[in-house]
């Protein structure tokens, strides 16, 4: 594994790796055992979207493993005034042991992985979140003590989480169950694609535009906003057409009773999810989002530890 920009370019063999490493350096990190695996070596982290937890998570997990983190503003470096993915990965590598990058053009990070020598990692572009769902199963086996068998619900938009989780979902085992309004599927390719995982594994995978049928027996209830960074300028259209795609306790009720409720946060209640179901006793939130510590640190180890 050179570089970590979807789920479907690793085998269930290294998602499971990584899944084991993430719990080992978690147990580590609150036992206080220094685990300075990437002494000396140093992150670029190119953001040009708004972020909390990957940005923290990263800045912190780096620093914990003994390396440096470097915040890369797209406002402040050249590619954000035009020079190519070519020159900066080229120069890029010439400094750095990694590359994190956050951006809008799902292509861009994979040229910049193409050009540059160095491991990059993706961390969301208008495609996929392959972290932030490395997080999420780690999060539902610490709950669940299994992944195979169980059932996701997703509802609301088809959007960049969610085509990172039928990814995650169809190579681990789960059965996937997403509900969107009609126009708002998941990328087609990208369901194709997992199609062939879910075959492999023999999980199954539901698209539908009924939320009920979505949920009925799930294990875990996933939503996120409907209105994802770059699609502002949609969000009062979007407002009333995802309406009845709320997760709210009815909709909740057809899962089963012991559901785990799942957002990538940052979360808008009253639009994607109501006030009592968030924060409510099945919201595992804060868990998933501690989990983006860990579950980086085990990719940062993979790729850019001493082999
Ligand atoms: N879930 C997630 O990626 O959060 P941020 O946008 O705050 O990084
Ligand atoms: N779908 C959201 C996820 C944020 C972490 C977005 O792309 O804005």
């Amino acid at each position: 594994m050179k570089d970590f920009i979807s789920l479907h370019d690793c085998s269930r063999e290294e998602i499971d790796a990584l899944l084991k490493l993430a719990i080992k350096l978690k147990d580590e990190n609150k036992k206080g055992i220094c685990h300075h695996h990437l002494k000396g070596k140093t992150l670029g982290m190119i953001f040009t979207k708004s972020s909390t937890r990957t940005r923290v998570s990263f800045e912190v997990g780096m620093t914990q493993l003994g390396g440096y983190p470097l915040f890369l503003s797209s406002a402040d470096i050249q590619l954000g005034r035009g020079e190519t993915i070519y020159d900066t990965a080229k120069v890029l590598e010439r400094y750095l042991d990694g590359i994190m990058i956050r951006t809008f053009s799902h292509q861009d990070v994979l040229d910049l992985a193409q050009h540059a020598d160095i491991p990059v990692i993706n961390a969301l572009t208008d495609l996929l979140h392959p972290c932030q769902v490395l997080a999420d199963l780690q999060t539902i086996y610490e709950h669940k003590g299994k992944l195979e068998g169980l059932k996701l619900a997703y509802v609301g938009d088809g959007n960049n989480m969610t085509n990172s989780l039928m990814y995650g979902c169809a190579k681990m085992g789960l059965d996937c169950a997403v509900a969107t309004p009609k126009g708002y599927a998941p990328d087609e390719s990208v369901v194709e694609l997992a199609k062939a995982d879910f075959q492999k594994s023999g999980a199954k995978l539901i698209i539908t535009n009924d939320p009920v049928e979505a949920v009925k027996d799930a294990d875990v209830i996933y939503t996120d906003t409907w209105v994802s960074m770059g699609m502002e300028s949609e969000k009062a259209e979007r407002i009333k057409l995802f309406a009845d795609y709320q997760v709210d306790s009815k909709l909740a009720s057809n899962a089963k009773s012991d559901y785990l409720f799942m957002h990538c946060l940052p979360a808008y209640r009253g639009y994607e999810v109501s006030e009592d179901v968030i924060d409510g006793p099945n919201s595992i939130i804060f868990d998933e989002a501690e989990n983006r510590l860990h579950a980086q640190k085990a990719v940062m180890v993979t790729l850019m530890g001493d082999k």
